[in-house]
């Protein structure tokens, strides 16, 4: 195979490599069929894919939800680079997290009814809950991210879960960190320790969330936040041990 000189392509990916070379039309059809089955299971998330997903949460998103999810997946690269994890999956997930967030809780309740996607009571009592469980649907449906650990993390960033996965918990935590939040408290801490022990800052971010809920007194702790923050609690105490 020769390369063309006279096609100037980006050639990250196959689509820009099948541009800038003479390929015979069944190397061609074999290269479009390996690249749709890394799409399927989502492993490449390259900066053509990035750029694309960018551009409609600019579209959907207010602008400012559009700055934090562009913290977010800042963020959630940094700690993956931080814990020897997957940056494409990070990114990815870190980005398209909140890509229901523009959805009132009445739709966020249609959209369930919609696609048989399951309502905790706790969901029920405050649909924002949703847009986790959501975002995660439309990941699926609307933008073909299959990786069942992006879509993992996207439904759970909101309330996390015991024994996190990895990318679980960076997305969770940039959720909280990214550069545009300045309200929670301890936020100094929590970012510092989030580049420290992953766990801990876990621990401190359920620990103020339940916290705020409590005070809050709108009733709307959600069982699992609960249980993530029992889950860490325990791991923190025996760090103390
Ligand atoms: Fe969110
Ligand atoms: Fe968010």
């Amino acid at each position: 195979m020769e390369h063309n000189p006279d096609i100037d392509k980006d050639c990250g990916n196959c689509e820009g490599l099948l541009n800038c070379l003479y390929v015979t039309p069944d190397t061609r059809r074999l290269l479009a069929i390996i690249q749709k089955g890394y799409k399927i299971m989502g492993k490449i998330a390259n900066w053509e894919q990035l750029r694309e997903y960018r551009k409609i949460l600019k579209k959907v998103l207010s602008k400012s939800r559009y700055e934090h999810v562009l913290g977010v997946e800042f963020t959630s690269a940094s700690l993956a680079m931080r814990y020897g994890a997957s940056v494409q999956q990070a990114q990815l997930a870190g980005l398209m997290h909140d890509c229901a967030k523009y959805l009132s809780e009445e739709e966020l309740l249609e959209e369930c009814d919609r696609y048989k996607i399951s309502v905790t009571e706790a969901e029920k009592r405050s649909p924002y809950l949703l847009h986790g469980k959501v975002g995660a649907c439309y990941c699926k449906i609307r933008y073909e991210i299959e990786d069942p650990e992006i879509l993992s993390a996207i439904i759970y960033h909101t309330t996390g879960k015991p024994a996190m996965s990895i990318l679980e918990k960076i997305v969770y935590v940039a959720d909280y960190i990214e550069p545009k939040r300045d309200k929670a408290p301890n936020l100094e801490l929590i970012r510092r320790m989030a580049f420290i022990d992953l766990d801990e800052a876990i621990y401190l971010i359920t620990r103020d969330i339940l916290a705020y809920l409590k005070e809050d007194g709108s009733n709307s702790i959600d069982g699992l936040t609960k249980e993530t923050f029992d889950y860490y609690k325990r791991i923190h105490d025996t760090k103390k041990e």
